[in-house]
């Protein structure tokens, strides 16, 4: 038997794997993480009562597991439901490689807690990889993710992304299985991801993917975790130049599994990327991080002497940025340097100011 139960320090049992190691929601519990990480960073609620929006909202629930995450969807929208809200109808498509995780939790609905009331609708999932109750459908996709993603048509409004650590579970993290995911995304409308690593890999593959990304809530306030948006108004925190300038310094900054002879042209890409840039407007719906670059490609043809002077300075703001030196604080305090990698125009006042929120000013 791979799975057995763990009790963790709030009190609640979690699954634990033996094969890797690792538990499924450590620490805060897989009811309280579900909830207050997957639920609240996706502002899941909001979304499933804006009846304005056409269709059903999609969530993929990547790493079903023993479902606590998709089980916490699930009784959202049936307690709004029969709360007597109008409600989006919900359809959710869990991908796993293991039906051993599920079964296990439905094994252990009364121990575990969560999964009691929904044994048959988590039973019909495991059975023939639907179930439907009301206005809900639960698809399983049963495989390997990294390969699943890459065929995958439909497109995801939420994504709650829970693989085991980057560690146990590499291709989960690397490059092209994020790309893979990016390429899910709405392209009328926004997407939004959570997840629970705050690594400076992981965030670093979800820039390279195409995503902002931006600090998650933190229903264990000892642990950072991550949202990645198509918009970069979906974030109420978005990573900023300090967290560039520490990137640079991480002894394991690279995505899962990329070749070290890509590393130069990923730091370059992940120091160009839109995200480092104030002039993008904050509204959600308007625009992606790779149409940002489409527009910019566009206008760089339109005036390429004058932009090619901007992304000149602009870049070697990024490369300074990069190298350790903080932009301008806002009370006129000099900007921190770090003692491992001193900026390159070392002494000089960098060139941009820091916006409002934390966000980089390109400098012009
Ligand atoms: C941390 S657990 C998920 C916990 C789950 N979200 C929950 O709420 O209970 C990670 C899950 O990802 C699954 N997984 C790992 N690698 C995978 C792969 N390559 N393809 C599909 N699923 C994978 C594991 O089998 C495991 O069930």
């Amino acid at each position: 038997m791979t799975f057995s139960l763990k009790r963790q320090p709030g009190g609640s049992l979690a699954m634990f794997n033996r094969e890797t190691g690792e538990t499924m929601h450590p620490g805060a519990g897989p009811w309280a993480e579900a909830n207050g990480l997957y639920l609240a960073g996706t502002r899941l609620e909001r979304l499933l009562c804006d009846i304005s929006a056409p269709g059903p909202l999609h969530v993929f629930d990547v790493g079903l597991g023993g479902a606590a995450n998709a089980l916490a969807a699930v009784t959202l929208h049936q307690r709004l439901a029969s709360g007597g809200r109008r409600v989006r109808p919900l359809r959710i498509i869990s991908f796993e490689h293991d039906p051993e995780a599920p079964r296990f939790a439905l094994d252990h609905a009364r121990e575990l807690g969560y999964p009691r009331g929904h044994e048959e609708l988590l039973e019909g999932l495991l059975e023939s990889g639907l179930a439907r109750a009301g206005g809900l459908t639960w698809e399983a996709r049963w495989g390997d993710f990294p390969l699943l993603i890459q065929q995958e048509e439909t497109r995801a409004d939420v994504v709650f992304f829970d693989p085991f650590s980057p560690r146990a579970n590499p291709a989960m993290w690397s490059l092209p299985t994020l790309e893979g995911l990016y390429n899910c995304r709405r392209r009328h409308g926004d997407t939004i991801l959570v997840t629970y690593s705050s690594s400076f890999s992981v965030r670093a593959a979800l820039l390279l993917a195409g995503f902002f990304v931006g600090e998650g809530p933190q229903p264990n306030p000892r642990r950072a975790t991550t949202l990645a948006a198509t918009a970069l108004g979906l974030l109420d925190q978005p990573l900023d130049a300090r967290w560039l300038a520490r990137w640079r310094r991480d002894r394991e900054p690279w995505p899962a599994l990329s070749p070290a002879g890509k590393h130069q042209t990923l730091r370059k890409a992940l120091l160009d990327h839109p995200q480092w840039q104030s002039d993008l407007p904050q509204s959600p719906k308007l625009h992606s991080a790779k149409q940002h670059s489409e527009k910019q490609h566009s206008a760089k043809q339109h005036s390429a002497k004058q932009h090619s002077a901007k992304q000149h300075s602009a870049k070697q703001h990024s490369e300074s940025l990069a190298q350790g030196q903080e932009p301008s604080p806002p009370s006129g305090r000099r900007p921190r340097k770090f003692h491992r990698a001193p900026p390159v125009d070392s002494g000089k006042k960098p060139a941009g100011k820091r916006p409002p929120h934390g966000r980089t000013r390109r400098p012009s």
